[in-house]
């Protein structure tokens, strides 16, 4: 048996809640097709599908960063406003952009689903000049032209955009416009002067990668101007793994996760930057994608032949995977203010589409699970007895705890809630959770994210993967002994 030790007096951090942010791109049907669908029965009168909307709310999407992505880095956005939206040919994905959805879709989008925007900037093709026309546009009054554009465009109040990047993934060659270590520094100074000129008040990030030079260069040129750090990582395509198709190749990545967020907050330290910028970890997931245009060959939607559309792709697997990484975000939540899934909406998003509805994907039931139900305090806790199991991949011995856990309570009550996912393909884990005798607590409450199988999906007609709720009996004061189905996540409740 696990034991689960838990001092609620000890308040560790206060999570910002961007950590449950999101990602939108103009790539595959993130955008058209996904969450905007003029010609979909189950659009709204602004071509916002009103079944992907009423999900993303009760996930309580805090953040969405848009409009890229690899995307963003030959995007113009002065094309994507006014009644004037002339198509172009997208470089970065190799499809025409129909400049349909643009800054104004993006915040009216934002303003009903409740969400902050937070917008990328093209740091490719584009110029310093552009990135501060595109505050001026959201952010100022009426002074100049690019506000009176927007005012014209009938929308008189200011959009007050907070979050902004300078570009996206520069440092690579896959890049539009990528740029050297030399180049990267000065160019993101020049441009975050220029773009807080306008708006003193807007909180920049900009790309790092666990390159030593790069960033030595990044925070010297501009680290006075940041306000974050951007970080990436898909743990399949950066580790080279290009299958993904067993439960256990996934679980054992499970176990890296810690490491970008550790090696970022040590370069941060060693610069004297820890507490002034804080990391956002603004596109992750367990998968990579597959370029739509290179595998697809029907529009048929009941034989996806697009790899990014086949639901039986994302599992459990990518269930736990997920709430290990926001385990491990909430742990670092003093430094980690914000992580952002890539995507929200099909790709390997946490909703698929498809003319007759939605899919929820098992990724979502873990949000839902997680903004629902956890607290905003985080607090100290430990694993003092704790079972792992070996797991052999690639000529490698990998070495699991089957329990991966997070405890926290909400401002102003002493109810506990705690995070406790179990990775072990078939084996049932029960754990004895100690807390503190002197609060009276009464009940408890269990929900949990299961599957059927380690590799349960849910697709369309079929929901093998949903959210259970169980009470359970408080026998004793300060302890409380419970059941972890394998492959499951799961918030416990104690009031
Ligand atoms: O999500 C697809 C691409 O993955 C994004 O455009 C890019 O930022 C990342 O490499």
């Amino acid at each position: 048996m696990a034991k689960l030790e838990i001092n609620s007096r000890r308040e560790l951090s206060k999570r910002d809640k961007k950590i449950f942010g999101h990602f939108l791109e103009h790539f595959h049907r993130q955008i058209y097709g996904g969450i905007f669908d003029p010609d979909s029965a189950f659009s709204n009168s602004s071509g916002f599908r009103q079944d992907v909307l009423e999900a993303l709310k009760r996930i309580e999407v805090p953040i969405i960063r848009w409009p890229g992505g690899c995307f963003v880095s030959a995007y113009h956005w002065k094309n994507g406003i006014g009644k004037q939206r002339t198509p172009y040919f997208d470089k970065a994905w190799r499809v025409e952009e129909p400049n349909s959805f643009g800054t104004d879709e993006f915040i009216e989008y934002c303003r009903l689903l409740g969400a902050e925007p937070y917008i990328c900037t093209n740091a490719g093709t584009g110029s310093a000049e552009e990135m501060s026309d595109w505050v001026e546009y959201c952010n100022l009054p009426s002074e100049g032209k690019w506000a009176k554009l927007r005012i014209e465009n009938g929308h008189p109040e200011p959009y007050n955009v907070k979050y902004w990047s300078i570009g996206n993934e520069n440092y690579g060659d896959w890049e539009m416009g990528a740029k050297d270590v030399k180049e990267w520094g000065r160019f993101v100074r020049e441009s975050a002067k220029m773009m807080k000129r306008v708006d003193p008040t807007i909180e920049l990030m900009a790309a790092s990668i666990s390159d030593l030079d790069w960033n030595l260069d990044l925070l010297r040129e501009a680290g006075q101007y940041l306000d974050w750090i951007s970080i990436h990582d898909y743990w399949d395509k950066l580790h080279n793994v290009n299958d993904l198709s067993d439960y256990e190749t996934c679980i054992a990545y499970t176990m890296d996760i810690e490491q970008p967020i550790l090696k970022t907050k040590y370069i941060l330290g060693s610069l004297g930057y820890l507490g002034k910028i804080r990391i956002s970890f603004d596109e992750w997931n367990l998968r990579g994608w597959h370029h739509p245009h290179v595998n697809s060959g029907t529009d048929d939607y009941l034989t996806p032949r697009d790899k990014n559309d086949i639901n039986s792709s994302y599992t459990m697997a990518d269930a736990v995977f997920t709430a290990c990484f926001l385990n491990q975000c909430l742990k670092h939540s003093d430094v980690v203010g914000m992580a952002n899934f890539s995507p929200t909406v099909n790709t390997r998003g946490a909703i698929f589409t498809h003319p007759e509805g939605i899919v929820l994907r098992p990724t979502y039931f873990v949000y839902e699970l997680y903004t629902r139900y956890l607290g905003d305090i985080i607090i100290d806790s430990w694993m003092s007895e704790d079972s792992n199991f070996l797991l052999e991949k690639a000529n490698k011995t990998t070495r699991i705890p089957f329990l991966d856990a997070i405890a926290t309570k909400r401002s102003g009550s002493e109810n506990l809630r705690i995070a406790l996912v179990n990775r072990h393909p078939d084996r049932v884990e029960t754990v004895s959770i100690q807390f503190d005798s002197s609060i009276q607590y009464s009940s408890a409450v269990f929900y949990s994210v299961i599957g059927d199988s380690k590799d349960a999906y849910n697709d369309i007609g079929k929901e093998r993967v949903r959210t259970i709720e169980q009470p359970l009996k408080l026998d004793m004061q300060s302890n409380l002994e419970v059941e972890i189905l394998p492959h499951s996540v799961n918030v416990l409740v104690i009031k």
